[in-house]
C-alpha cells in the first residue's frame, strides 16, 4: 500500500487566506490584545503563520487533545493531554485549530475553556469540514471550508506524517 498526495489549497493561496484572516482579527481586535490558543499538534503550523500577521498585541499557549488515533475516523473521545501553562480569565481568546471535523473536539475544548472566564472566546480554524459535523460548533473565523476528504499539511497528518508540507493536500492510499 502507498500514498499519493494531490495538492488542494497551493501553498499561496493558503498564506494568502491566512494574511486575510489576520487582518480581520487584527481589526476585530483593535486596541485590545489577542490571547492565542493553538492546539496541538496540527494547529501549530497555522498558528505560527496567522500570528505572525496579527498587528495587534498577541500573546500564545499552547494545548493538546486527542481524538484520533493512527486511524482517519473519529473516536469522539477527547482527552487532554496537555493543558495550558496560563489563565484564561480576562483574556481575549482565540482557539486556533488545524480543522474542524466532526466538531466534538472543539465542542468539548470550548465548554472547558468557557469556564476559566475568558473576557470573549472565538474559535479560528484552518480549514472547515462542514458535510462532517456531528455536534454543533460556532465557527468564528475558517480560511476555507472543504469537502469530506481525508487531508495532510499544514500540521495535518496522516499517521504523523506530513504535518510539514507548506500546503493543503488530499491524501490518497493505493
Ligand atoms: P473532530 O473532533 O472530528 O472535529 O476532529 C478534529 C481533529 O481531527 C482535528 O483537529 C484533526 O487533528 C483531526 N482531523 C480531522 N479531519 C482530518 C483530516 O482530514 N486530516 C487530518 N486530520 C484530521
Ligand atoms: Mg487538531
Amino acid at each position: 500500500m502507498s500514498e499519493k498526495i494531490k495538492v488542494l489549497l497551493s501553498e499561496d493561496s493558503v498564506d494568502k487566506r491566512i494574511q486575510e484572516i489576520g487582518e480581520q482579527i487584527s481589526k476585530d481586535y483593535e486596541g485590545k490584545q489577542v490571547h492565542l490558543v493553538c492546539v496541538l499538534k496540527g494547529g501549530a503550523f497555522f498558528m505560527c503563520e496567522l500570528a505572525k500577521r496579527i498587528t495587534i498585541p498577541v500573546s500564545i499557549d499552547y494545548m493538546a487533545v486527542s481524538s484520533y488515533g493512527g486511524a482517519t475516523a473519529s473516536s469522539g473521545v477527547v482527552r487532554i493531554i496537555k493543558d495550558l501553562d496560563e489563565t484564561l480569565e480576562g483574556k481575549d481568546v482565540i482557539v486556533v485549530e488545524d480543522i474542524v471535523d466532526s466538531g466534538n473536539t472543539l465542542n468539548y475544548l470550548l465548554g472547558l475553556l468557557k469556564e476559566r472566564k475568558p473576557a470573549s472566546l472565538k474559535l479560528c480554524t484552518l480549514l472547515d469540514k462542514p458535510e462532517r459535523r456531528v455536534v454543533d460548533v460556532f465557527v468564528d473565523y475558517t480560511g476555507f471550508a472543504i469537502p469530506d476528504e481525508f487531508v495532510v499539511g499544514y500540521g495535518l497528518d496522516y499517521d504523523q506524517k506530513y504535518r510539514n508540507l507548506p500546503f493543503i493536500g488530499v491524501i490518497e492510499i493505493i
